[in-house]
């Protein structure tokens, strides 16, 4: 298959204009005005919302809340999944939270508004006080959904790309791990993080930081790491080493790991990540599948969010190996944590440098020159002027 490598194609901007630079400067990660702009990208890409294992019944929903949008995804009567706006037709209540199962039709808290499954408005209180008020004229407004082995994507747009034909060049090689049969694992977590969305993608971007960064990792993997970007998904391949770690967990990992029967011999002893623009990264190992997301709340403030999968496996040595996997990922997230806590705050520093990137960093360049190449005003090395930030966007937008 072929790779690309983003920082050798030409480039999108011009390099020679002072003015502008081909990564993205600190001011994108601190401005309010850029955030409110770039928070589209949330409205007009493809959003991981959940796993099937939440909708296996009828009546089973999830929900999903994202830069002021408000999604339900919900299995109905004839056990097809659907996907709405979760805004009330009467006074734009919220339908449903969290996540669960709807008896009977979806029921609107505040004045009881009633709907089916399948978005039809079947039931208004006191109908006759309302003035020509046509029932069919109300359902819930509809949203794209798409099940992709088993992971729940939601649109808050018409979307021109389905995600099976966006992640096409990934699927052959994640059908055999049937996330589709999994369940979850351990209680997933959704943590409000003091800073801005981008900086996470900016360090799973890479792996140019686990030789020093990660000891843990390093020793599990680390030399035979690599990452690269084929179609436009960015995808880090690694393979578990033979040799015994040093690190306690990382040893006994390497050590219990089973076999795994419905596993091609290639992924016995892979760790490999695919990256979905804008904001979620499904990781998969050979005991389990796990995804985690960024959803910006604020310019520095960022829902972080994720969920483990496994397959029924009654087995001691997956227990164990599932156990070391985590206490693995718990180490390489609190070091993963304390960079991206130190380079939010350096990004205030008036010396914080234009990245010089490896080779090896491809995958941080890609993510930044994808917001260029939405928002043209993210190439400016300086921040426009106060209240001029969208127009500024325009004119570029126009070549200008
Ligand atoms: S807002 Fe839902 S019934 Fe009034
Ligand atoms: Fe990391």
């Amino acid at each position: 298959m072929a790779a690309e490598n983003p920082v050798t194609e030409r480039p999108l901007i011009n390099i020679s204009d002072p003015a502008q630079r081909d990564t993205l400067a600190p001011w994108t990660y601190l401005s309010s005005e850029f955030h409110a702009l770039e928070s589209e990208l949330f409205k007009t890409h493809w959003l991981l919302a959940g796993h099937i294992s939440s909708l296996r019944e009828r009546g089973d929903y999830i929900t999903y809340d994202a830069v002021g949008e408000r999604a339900l995804v919900i299995v109905d009567e004839e056990g097809e999944v659907r996907a709405f706006h979760n805004v009330c037709r009467h006074r734009g209540a919220r339908l449903l939270t969290e996540s669960g199962n709807c008896k009977h039709r979806i029921s609107c808290p505040f004045h009881g508004w009633a709907y089916d499954f399948n978005g039809s408005l079947r039931n208004v209180p006191l109908p006759e006080t309302f003035t020509d008020l046509s029932k069919e004229e109300y359902g819930l407004k509809p949203l794209p959904v798409e099940v992709w082995q088993g992971l729940v994507f939601i649109s808050f747009s018409t979307q021109a790309e389905s995600v099976a034909e966006r992640l096409k060049t990934v699927t052959d090689d994640v059908v055999p791990y049937k996330i589709a049969d999994m369940d979850a694992f351990a209680p997933g977590y959704d943590d409000l993080r003091p800073y801005n969305w981008k900086v996470i993608h900016d360090i799973d971007n890479e792996g140019y930081h686990v030789p020093v960064g990660h000891p843990s990792l390093q020793q599990l993997y680390g030399l035979s790491y690599s990452d690269r970007i084929e179609h436009g998904i960015p995808i880090s391949d690694a393979t578990i080493s033979d040799k015994p770690a040093k690190l306690w967990s990382v040893r006994n990992y390497q050590k219990l790991l089973p076999h795994f029967d419905h596993l091609p011999e290639h992924r016995q002893k892979s760790w490999w990540y695919i990256g979905l623009f804008p904001n979620a990264v499904i990781a998969l190992y050979p005991d389990m599948v796990e995804y985690y997301m960024t959803i910006p709340v604020s310019v520095k403030e960022t829902r972080y969010i994720g969920q483990q999968f496994v397959l029924a496996d009654d087995r001691r040595e997956t227990r164990a190996a599932r156990y070391l996997n985590n206490r693995i990922n718990a180490e390489t997230e609190a070091e993963d944590e304390s960079f991206v806590l130190d380079m939010q705050e350096g990004m205030r520093s008036s010396v914080f440098p234009e990245p010089t990137l490896s080779s090896t960093e491809m995958g941080v360049h890609h993510f930044h020159r994808k917001i260029q190449s939405s928002f043209p005003v993210a190439r400016l090395r300086d921040e426009p002027a106060e209240g001029t930030l969208r127009a500024v966007n325009v004119r570029l937008e126009g070549g200008g």
